[in-house]
Parts: structure tokens; sequence; C-alpha cells
């Protein structure tokens, strides 16, 4: 009975985290903070060092009224770096981290989280699914955080994450790392 209510607030889908538990989730990759770390009061090198995190960039990155259904539109986040190019799709299904008044609208990254393989052009409308990979056929499921369907990678593709103001769609960060890069803000 417990399980099926959890089930419910997850829209019935086992996979899917809620959207409340997504956005506490990922706040931590779009706040910035600082932490104090106070060493040993005893020592002499006691002190107060400050710790920062970036903020991700908020990036409009297109409009609710122009996208069309399973029709990915291409754009460069967090930057113009390689490995950069991400697309956003309305896909007619509510999907983890979806926006807009279906949930359907979601974001992420093109390249494979395997070795890097280039990943555009590859969206399949039918599956809501990205890939195959072009270089050892991974497959990614859009509707569930970019888990994976197939293949030999064993991350998900990082998510970019959204806000609706309006009619604008906002990049605001990413929840997952991008291939290649020990730090999504640093190319
Ligand atoms: S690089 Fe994509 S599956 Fe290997």
């Amino acid at each position: 009975m417990a399980n099926q209510e959890a089930l419910d607030r997850q829209g019935g889908h086992p996979c899917l985290m809620s959207r409340r538990s997504f956005l506490l989730t990922s706040a931590a990759a779009t706040a910035t903070y600082t932490v104090m770390v106070t060493m040993s009061p005893g020592s002499a090198a006691a002190q107060q060092v400050p710790a920062a995190v970036a903020t991700y960039p908020r990036k409009l990155i297109g409009r609710l009224s122009e996208l069309r259904v399973d029709e990915p539109v291409d754009f460069s986040y967090p930057d113009e770096e390689v490995y950069s190019d991400s697309m956003l799709v309305k896909m007619g299904v509510p999907a983890g981290g979806g926006i807009g008044p279906d949930s359907d609208v979601v974001a992420f990254n093109y390249t494979c989280t395997h070795q890097g393989g280039p990943m555009q052009g590859t969206y399949q409308g039918a599956d809501k699914a990205l890939g195959p990979c072009p270089l050892h056929l991974s497959t990614y499921d859009l509707t569930r955080h970019g888990i994976l369907i197939s293949g030999q990678a064993y991350q998900s593709l990082p998510q970019v994450l959204l806000e609706l103001d309006g009619d604008d769609i906002y990049a605001v960060g990413i929840f997952g790392l991008i291939f290649g890069r020990y730090d999504n803000l640093q190319a």
C-alpha cells in the first residue's frame, strides 16, 4: 500500500523522481554558497577558510510556444566550449524534470557519457530516447533523467535543468557531469 502511494506520487512510474525531489536534489547544482571550515582552535594555523561554489549561468534557450513535439532545438550550455552541445525537446509525454503545463519539456547534453561519442541527430521520438551513440550504441531514456537503456555507458546523460518564465525557457544548471570535464563549469 505504501509502495503504491509512493508510485502514485511519482505519476505511477517507478523510476521517475518526483518534481519536488528533483528540484531539491538539483538545487545544489545552481546554488551559490559559502562554507566556513574551522581548523583546530589550538592550532597555530587555526583560521576560517571560505569555500565558494560557482553559479551556473541562466541562459535563454527557447520559447515554449515555438516548440513542436519531437523536434529538438540545439543550444550550447553552460558555455560554447567542447562537449557543451545540448538539445531542448518537447516530447509530448511527462518526463522527469520536465517543465511546462504537461511536464514534457526537457533538455540534455549531447555527449555520450561512455567515451564522448557525439549524439547530435539521434533523438528518437517514438521511444523518447537519445541514441544509439555512433561509437558503441549507448541509448538513453529522456523520460527518466537520461538513464541508460542499453549500451556501454554506465552513467546517465547529463540533464540540463530548466526554468520557465512566461513563455521563455532558461537553462539554469546541469544534473550530472559532462563527459571530459572534472567540473561542468571548467571546459
Ligand atoms: S562513446 Fe557512446 S557508447 Fe561508447
